[in-house]
């Protein structure tokens, strides 16, 4: 899977299948199954370090993260996530740390805002750093948003969002992601642009779609957005596992023969 490929996914009508991942392990389960694209998205200050928004995220740890999936996988296509401060701050510092991501491994970055980052997304695909937008409820606006919610509602902030997707366009983005609008409205959008939109809570209508792995598997359940659909019960697989586990350590049952050295 390349930048490129993910146009002609979209010429071709075929759905863009995207999934986060933060380590080797779960980066190779991920592509094992077929899954088009790996976002080493910045949600892993809230899934992997617990934090309650995405904000203290570092350039280090994005790179970190990026590296270990980007140097496990084959085929799948990596987009590293620019965090928080890495892009905002000046054009020179945003075409570096993008550029850093790139030389760990990714092979296009991601970053959150329309028409106020169009400058950042020209001089990265200038240097042949491919881009990927991300607009709606974007999560490094979310003291300015007041808490997680939906966004694009009302005509002017659609047509606010439209022009904002057309602009990302303009200035070089390879796809842009639509998280928290409402799905006709995605449509819209989707149908404006050239290049793929990828929907998060963003109805059925983009060009492809996008959860967080830990999401999508039911292994995450402190906070669960009406969008998401939790396709598997990690979580309760794993209680099971370690209670089980206790309790035969606690009988005295594990190890058994079979399990020591002789
Ligand atoms: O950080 C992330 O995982 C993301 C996706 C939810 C789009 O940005
Ligand atoms: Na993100």
């Amino acid at each position: 899977m390349t930048v490129p490929d993910l146009l002609k996914c979209k010429r071709d009508g075929r759905k863009i299948t995207v999934v986060t991942a933060y380590d080797a392990l779960f980066a190779r389960i991920v592509e094992q199954a077929g899954i088009d694209v790996i976002l080493v998205g910045d949600s892993l200050g809230v899934v992997v370090q617990g934090k309650v928004n995405t904000l203290s995220v570092t350039m280090d740890e994005m790179l970190y993260h990026t590296k270990l999936v980007a140097g496990a996988v084959q085929r799948a296509l990596v987009i590293g996530d620019m965090p928080f401060l890495s892009y905002q701050v000046s054009q020179e510092e945003a075409v570096r740390n993008a550029g850093r991501l790139l030389q760990v491994g990714a092979h296009a970055v991601k970053l959150e805002g329309g028409a106020a980052v169009t400058d950042r997304v020209t001089a990265m695909t200038n240097v042949g750093i491919p881009v990927i937008g991300h607009l709606g409820m974007t999560p490094q606006s979310v003291q300015q948003y007041g808490g997680y919610r939906v966004q694009g509602k009302g005509k002017d902030r659609a047509l606010q969002l439209l022009e904002d997707a057309r602009a990302l366009e303009g200035a070089g983005a390879s796809a842009i992601v639509l998280e928290a609008i409402p799905a006709g409205l995605a449509k819209t959008v989707s149908e404006a642009l050239t290049i793929p939109t990828i929907g998060i809570g963003a109805g059925p209508h983009c060009d492809g779609q996008v959860l967080v792995l830990y999401d999508l598997l039911g292994l995450f359940d402190e906070f669960v957005p009406k969008f998401v659909k939790p396709y598997g019960n990690l979580k309760a697989e794993a209680l099971q596992a370690l209670r089980r586990y206790k309790e035969d350590v606690e009988k005295g049952v594990f190890p058994s023969d079979s399990e020591s050295y002789h």
